[in-house]
């Protein structure tokens, strides 16, 4: 997994051009700006991981990447096709490529079928090959993502957390895709089973030539398996750069404050949950801080930051970040600890 350093504007795998996707609030007297302008593109063949809190846009623009959700402004190209732009049929054949899995072993899971039947379902949606030839490649990929011939005729209750997930890589791979979205896929996991299901994802990527968004709140997760690590905040993207230099010298004190809450990553056989913990709460996407979206928390905040949105800056190869006063030596100084994460 060779790391790309290519700049943003060059098309990838997956390009994401001026993204905004907004959703009416709960009372339907607001807008909530859960996408806000974002830009970036992802190689064929690396994994590009995604880190930010809880309400930072994640799963909302894991969503968009694989169509399940469209884009209020801008464009998601993939591999050069605007899938908006495909007639119905076109749009059924080219979405099998862009595949997600979610954090809940059980969403894509009918408790009542069989495995096999949830394996298979994607390949008999398409109509693809006859009953026997989909149970014949059904089984065989259950028993290439680890599990048991036997596991075919069981149901879903009958699984562990760990062989659901699996079941779930497997559902996906059928359709041969060339993304995949992954959505906080260890989350819900055990602690001891996560490297292994990591290890899995990572072998198969080397096997199907596969393209990963590895979508996470958990850093050691995020720097494990990522080849580039892009950090949101509120609905932006604050820095995106090569994996080891984004979590061994970051550019933007809102990762700054996400790494200093975090021990250094582990192995993963010694690996704990850990959370993002940062003082303050993340405003509201429904009226996010003026000039830059961070101000309100960050321990670096000048008066200039109220005013002036962040140019989105290369100020290392490869490597971007949305904050005034970042330069190729880091983040700028902490002038308020008070503020400063804990
Ligand atoms: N369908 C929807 N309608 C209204 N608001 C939504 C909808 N989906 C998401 N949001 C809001 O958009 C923001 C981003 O949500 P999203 O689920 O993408 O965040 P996330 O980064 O995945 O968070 P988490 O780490 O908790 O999974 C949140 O404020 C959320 O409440
Ligand atoms: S622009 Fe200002 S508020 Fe935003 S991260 Fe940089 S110093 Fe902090
Ligand atoms: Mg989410």
């Amino acid at each position: 997994m060779a790391a790309p350093r290519r700049d943003v504007s060059e098309a990838g795998i997956l390009a994401v051009r001026d993204l905004r996707i907004l959703f009416p609030s709960r009372d339907g007297r607001d807008t909530v700006k859960a996408i806000d302008g974002m830009d970036f593109a992802v190689q064929a063949g690396e994994t590009f991981g995604v880190i930010g809190e809880s309400g930072s846009g994640k799963t909302t623009l894991g969503r968009a990447l694989v169509s399940l959700l469209r884009p209020t402004e801008g464009q998601i190209l993939h591999d050069g096709t605007d899938p908006e732009r495909l007639g119905a049929r076109a749009f059924r054949q080219h979405r099998r490529d862009y595949q997600i899995i979610f954090q809940d072993p059980n969403a894509a899971l009918n408790p009542r079928m069989p495995i096999i039947d949830s394996v298979v379902e994607p390949l008999e949606i398409l109509r693809e090959g006859d009953a026997t030839s989909r149970r014949q490649r059904g089984i065989a990929m259950l028993e290439r993502v680890g599990l048991a011939a036997e596991a075919a005729d069981r149901y879903p209750h009958q699984l562990s957390g760990g062989q659901k997930q699996r079941v779930n890589i497997a559902r996906v791979l059928m359709l041969r895709p060339k993304v995949i979205v992954c959505d906080e896929v260890v989350a819900a996991l055990d602690v001891s089973i996560r490297g292994d299901v990591l290890n899995l994802f990572a072998d198969l990527q080397r096997e199907f030539g596969l393209t990963y968004v590895f979508i996470t709140h958990d850093i050691s997760v995020v720097s494990h398996i990522s080849d580039r690590i892009a950090v949101t905040y509120l609905g932006k993207l604050m820095e995106l750069g090569p994996a080891e230099d984004v979590i061994e010298r970051p550019l933007h004190p809102y990762t700054r404050a996400l790494l200093s809450a975090e021990p250094i990553p582990l192995p993963s056989h010694l690996r704990v949950d850990r959370r993002i913990i940062l003082e303050g709460e993340i405003p509201s996407p429904v009226a996010p801080p003026s000039g830059c979206r961070f101000r309100t928390r960050c321990p670096s905040v000048q008066p200039r930051c109220a005013d002036e949105i962040p140019d989105w800056r290369e100020v290392r190869p490869g490597h971007r970040v949305a904050c005034h006063f970042a330069t190729a030596d880091g983040p700028p100084p902490n002038n308020q600890p008070a503020q400063a994460a804990s």
